[in-house]
C-alpha cells in the first residue's frame, strides 16, 4: 500500500491508482439466500448479519446517492440472493429517482422472480442476470441442494414478460456436475431468447474448497460447446466488458464466455462495491474494506463519506493476482460481497 502516489487533492470521481475510474457499483442487499450453490455456501448456510449490522433502506439509499454524486452511472443490485430483502421493489424506486438516474440491473438466483418481476421493472429495474448452472432437474438439485428448477425456469419466463431485457443468464461450470452439460443449456437459452454467459469459477467460496486444478476454464467450456456448435469471434472491439463474446452458428445469437480467473479483466475493471453491513470494497479480492456505516451513524456530511469512498478506491489494486505467490482469498464469501 506504501508505494501508491498520494490521491490527487480535489480530484472528482472515483479513480484509482492505475487510471481505472469506477462507473459501476454493485450493491449487495443481503447476505442470506434461499439456495446453497456449491461453489458458494456449506450446505448448512453461513451466520448470516445480524439486522442491527445491515444497512436500514434509508441509509443505502443515502450511500448509493453519494456513489451516484461520485459519477456512479449503473447500480447492480447483488446478494445473497437480492429478492430476500423484502423492501427490494422500494430499494429499486428509491434509486431509479436518484439524480442522474442510474440504470440499474440485478443479479438473482431467479427463484422468487416471477412473483416480483413486473414489480421491479415498474419500480425502475432495467435488467436482469439470472444465476443458472443447469437446465436437468437432478444435476440443478446437486448443485445448489434445492429442488427449485422449475420456479427460475418461471422467473426467467416472467423477467423476459416484464419486458427486463435482454434476460441474461450466468452460469458456472463445475466439473463432474454440469461440465458436460454446457451445450444444453446454451441450447435452452438460444430457444427462449436468453443470453447465456460462462463465468470461471473464483476463489471465493466459504469453504475455501477453490483448487485451480478443478476449475473448468474458459477454455474448456468452449471446447465443449464447439462439440455442437460453430463458435466465432464477432467482428469489431471487445471494450471492456469481461464477457469474451462469440456468435452461435453464424448469428446473431452470441454465447459469452468471461476467464475471470484464466484471463483476469483486471486493467479494464470500474466496478466498485457496498456490502449489505455498509462497507466499501474496491475489488471482488480486496483484502480491507472501508467502514461506512460507523461515521454514517455517527452523523457524518455526504461530503465526509465521498471523501472515505475516495480514499478506498484509490487503494483498489492493479490485479486480483489468482493463483501468484501472495494471494490469498477475501475474508467474506462471495455472498457477503456480491456477484
Ligand atoms: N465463482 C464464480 N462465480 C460465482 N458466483 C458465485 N460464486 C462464484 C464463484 N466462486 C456467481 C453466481 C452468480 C453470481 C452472483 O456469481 O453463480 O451468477
Ligand atoms: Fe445463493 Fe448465489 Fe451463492 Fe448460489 S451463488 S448459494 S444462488 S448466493
Amino acid at each position: 500500500m506504501t508505494s501508491l502516489p498520494i490521491r490527487p487533492k480535489g480530484a472528482t470521481g472515483l479513480p484509482d491508482a492505475f487510471g481505472r475510474v469506477a462507473r459501476d457499483l454493485r450493491v449487495s442487499v443481503t447476505d442470506r439466500c434461499n439456495l446453497r450453490c456449491t461453489y458458494c455456501m456449506p450446505a448448512e448456510g453461513l451466520p448470516w448479519m445480524s439486522k442491527p449490522e445491515m444497512l436500514t433502506d434509508e441509509e443505502m439509499l443515502r450511500l448509493v446517492g453519494v456513489f451516484v454524486g461520485l459519477g456512479i452511472t449503473q447500480i447492480r443490485l447483488t446478494g445473497g440472493e437480492p429478492l430476500l430483502r423484502r423492501s427490494i421493489v422500494e430499494l429499486v424506486s428509491g434509486m431509479a429517482s436518484l439524480s442522474p438516474r442510474p440504470r440499474i440491473a440485478m443479479t438473482t438466483n431467479g427463484v422468487g422472480l416471477e412473483r416480483v418481476a413486473a414489480g421491479l421493472a415498474s419500480a425502475g429495474l432495467d435488467r436482469v442476470n439470472v444465476s443458472l448452472d443447469t437446465v436437468d432437474r437432478e444435476e440443478f438439485k446437486k448443485l445448489t441442494l434445492r429442488d427449485r428448477f422449475a420456479d427460475v425456469e418461471r422467473g426467467l419466463k416472467a423477467a423476459a414478460d416484464a419486458g427486463l431485457s435482454p434476460v441474461k443468464v450466468n452460469a458456472v461450470a463445475m466439473r463432474g456436475f454440469n461440465d458436460h452439460s454446457v451445450a444444453d443449456l446454451l441450447q435452452w437459452c438460444l430457444d427462449r431468447g436468453y443470453h447465456l454467459r460462462f463465468i470461471e469459477q473464483m476463489p471465493l467460496d466459504a469453504q475455501h474448497a477453490w483448487q485451480r486444478e478443478q476449475m473448468v476454464s474458459a477454455a474448456e467450456v468452449r471446447a465443449e460447446l464447439e462439440q455442437h456448435f460453430r463458435l466465432s469471434e464477432p467482428p469489431g472491439e471487445r471494450g471492456s466488458a469481461p464477457a469474451e463474446l462469440f456468435l452461435v452458428d453464424g448469428g446473431p445469437e452470441t454465447v459469452g464466455i468471461i476467464a475471470s480467473v484464466s484471463a483476469p479483466f483486471c486493467a479494464a475493471c470500474d466496478r466498485v462495491r457496498l456490502t449489505a453491513d455498509g462497507q466499501v470494497r474496491n475489488c471482488l479480492f480486496a483484502r480491507g474494506e472501508a467502514d461506512l456505516r460507523t461515521p454514517l451513524r455517527d452523523g457524518a456530511s455526504d461530503e465526509e463519506l465521498a471523501a472515505l469512498i475516495q480514499d478506498e478506491m484509490w487503494r483498489k489494486a492493479k490485479g486480483h493476482g489468482i493463483g501468484g505467490p501472495g494471494f490469498t482469498q477475501p475474508d467474506r464469501p462471495m455472498s457477503s460481497i456480491g456477484g
